[in-house]
Order: C-alpha cells, then sequence, then structure tokens
C-alpha cells in the first residue's frame, strides 16, 4: 500500500518521537558512548541500533550485559541518571533546527487533513524535546515514557494513544523508526510506516527513508 492512501485510510497518526520527527538518536548514541567508555565497553554505531525505541533503563541493562559489569539496583540508577545528564546537554541546546526535514510539512498536511495527531515516545524527556523544537501544539495527545509501565515493543504506548483520542487502534497509523515500535504498532492493530534511512527494518506496511519522500499531489 502507498502511503498517501495509509494515511488517508487512516483517522489518528501516532508519531514515535527520536529519530522520526527530531534528531535526537545520534545525542542518545553519544551519551551511552560516554557511559559505555567508562566500562571500557566500546559502544558501537550497529550496536545502538539495538537500543532504538528501548526505554532507558532497559537499554543500560543490555549495555551492562554487554559490558560484563555487575551493578546493585543504586549503582543502575546512578548510571541512567548520569547517561541523561549527558544527553540533555544536547537536549537543552536543541532547537527547530533538529526538526528532521519533512517533519513540519507532514505535521501540517495532517493537521489541514484533519487528521488527529498523537505521540507514542519511550523518551521521558519527550516533553521538552516538543517545546524546543516548537511543535507540541501539533499534538492532540502526548504519551510518552512517564505515562507506561511496558516498553516497546509492548502496544501499550500506542493503545493509550489510540484511546486518549478516541480513535480505535485500527484507524491509527504510526512512524517509527525502531524495530521495537514496529512491533509494538503490529501489537496494537495499527499500520506502520517504518522511517528507515539504513534499511534496517522489517514488516512494515510501508518504508521512507525520511519524511520528505512523502508526496501531498
Ligand atoms: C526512545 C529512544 O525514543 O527513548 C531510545 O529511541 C531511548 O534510544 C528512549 O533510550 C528513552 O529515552 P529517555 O529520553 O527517557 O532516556
Ligand atoms: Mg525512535
Amino acid at each position: 500500500m502507498n502511503i498517501k492512501s495509509l494515511i488517508e485510510d487512516a483517522d489518528a497518526i501516532i508519531f514515535d518521537l527520536d529519530g522520526v520527527l527530531v534528531n535526537t538518536a545520534v545525542f542518545h548514541f553519544a551519551a551511552w558512548q560516554r557511559l559505555a567508555e567508562t566500562f571500557g565497553f566500546e559502544f558501537s554505531e550497529s550496536d545502538n541500533e539495538h537500543l532504538k525505541g528501548i526505554s532507558r533503563m532497559d537499554s543500560l541493562d543490555i549495555i551492562l550485559t554487554w559490558a560484563n559489569v555487575q551493578a546493585t539496583p543504586k549503582e543502575r540508577l546512578a548510571f541512567a541518571e548520569q547517561k541523561n545528564i549527558w544527553y540533555l546537554e544536547f537536549i537543552e541546546k536543541m532547537t527547530e533546527d533538529q526538526l528532521l526535514p519533512g517533519s513540519i510539512e507532514l505535521l501540517n498536511y495532517l493537521r489541514q487533513s484533519g487528521k488527529k495527531i498523537a505521540l507514542g515516545s519511550a523518551s521521558k524527556n519527550a516533553k521538552m524535546i516538543l517545546n524546543k523544537t516548537g511543535i507540541n501544539e501539533y499534538f492532540d495527545a502526548i504519551i510518552d515514557g512517564n505515562s507506561v509501565t511496558n516498553s516497546k515493543p509492548d502496544p501499550e504506548v500506542f493503545l493509550l494513544g489510540a484511546r486518549q483520542l478516541n480513535i480505535l487502534p485500527n484507524k491509527c497509523l504510526v512512524f517509527e523508526d525502531a524495530q521495537a515500535g514496529i512491533q509494538a504498532a503490529i501489537n496494537a492493530g495499527m499500520k506502520v510506516i517504518a522511517v528507515d534511512r539504513a534499511q534496517l527494518l522489517t514488516s512494515y506496511d510501508a518504508r521512507v527513508e525520511g519524511l520528505t519522500e512523502i508526496q501531498y499531489s
């Protein structure tokens, strides 16, 4: 199915944030890499692919396993807090320049087409990022890492979005850049468009390399 028909068929669009609307995946990578270095573990970009869409604590646990580091619950919290401090150093300087190309055009098109718009992100920093980049007013519902107990690929974040918009899951279309997020959308019974520059993802309904690829006329 082509992208325009997928959008036309949907009553609501649910966006992942990091790597779909904003260019923050690079900041997550840099902050995790800095933490991994303190464990003497070389954290590569391909390692980072596995962490996309995964919550902060779950990501930390994966890195600790890879690095073969044992940590107490208190140390785990301190490591996650340190990673977030480094991450926020980037986020604090964010402006609309970090919006990925095509984001505003798509959000405007959806609004003009009368679609409901929700955010479905694993990030606890999502609201700050929406404010910094000036796109918060586009969203009819914001579901983030503070609103859910189960991480993607659990469908909770997207089902909660659909419920808050009062739209049935099968009338929702998700934009995702992570395999865990694609699986979460499928588990929610939603259609999903992969935003996938590196052609690493599978099981989507359609794929774009970036949002500028979408044709509106
Ligand atoms: C997801 C990112 O959107 O949010 C992950 O893809 C990140 O890389 C997760 O770990 C949690 O983000 P935060 O901002 O709460 O640490
Ligand atoms: Mg993402």
